[in-house]
């Protein structure tokens, strides 16, 4: 059986963090991050992971946190890093929702955020545009292929968002403890 989380999948920069912490407060569910599980765990950023280890070690650091929510986690709104949708036990999770935005909306949020230098700079894969945006592109089916829900953020505030997916999928909310 499908277990009840909500995973957000989608490119760096879309606002699954964002959304997932809109839904968290709309449902009484827990959000969690897969990038700050695996950080923790690690006891190191995402940068230094990859400047000191390389990609294929993170990826399996994925795949770790991948299990440990599949065997540990319920009742949660999981935000995942970019590249997450790819462990193999994605749908076992929970509900999977693909969070769709344009390559150029995405980078003109980033870039224009008062904040735009320290989002940039902790994203190892954002630092060549050419390569993201073949990243992007390359990733687009990949997402919609795991997705049981797809949904267009473009521009949208994440209340909006929250509500429409609570909606979709009848979502009762959990009653106050
Ligand atoms: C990645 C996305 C990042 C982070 C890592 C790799 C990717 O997360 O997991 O830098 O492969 O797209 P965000 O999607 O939160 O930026």
């Amino acid at each position: 059986m499908k277990k009840n989380n909500i995973i957000l999948i989608g490119f760096m920069g879309v606002g699954k963090g964002r959304l997932a912490r809109a839904l968290a407060a709309e449902t009484g569910f827990f959000a969690l991050d897969t990038d700050d599980l695996l950080e923790s765990f690690e006891n190191r950023k995402i940068k230094k992971i990859f400047r000191q280890e390389g990609e294929p070690y993170f990826r399996n650091l994925e795949k770790r946190v991948a299990h440990w929510l599949e065997i540990h986690v319920s009742s949660s709104i999981i935000s995942t890093g970019g590249g997450f949708f790819a462990v193999e036990n994605l749908n076992r999770i929970g509900t999977v929702i693909f969070l769709k935005a344009d390559f150029e909306t995405i980078l003109q949020e980033i870039f224009e955020h008062p904040k735009a230098a320290k989002k940039i700079k902790k994203r190892p894969l954002l630092q060549d545009t050419e390569k993201a945006r073949a990243l992007f592109d390359a990733r687009q089916p990949l997402y919609a292929d795991k997705a049981d829900m797809v949904i267009d953020v473009t521009g949208r505030p994440s209340q909006d968002i929250a509500s429409e997916i609570i909606n979709h999928l009848k979502f009762a909310p959990l009653a106050e403890a």
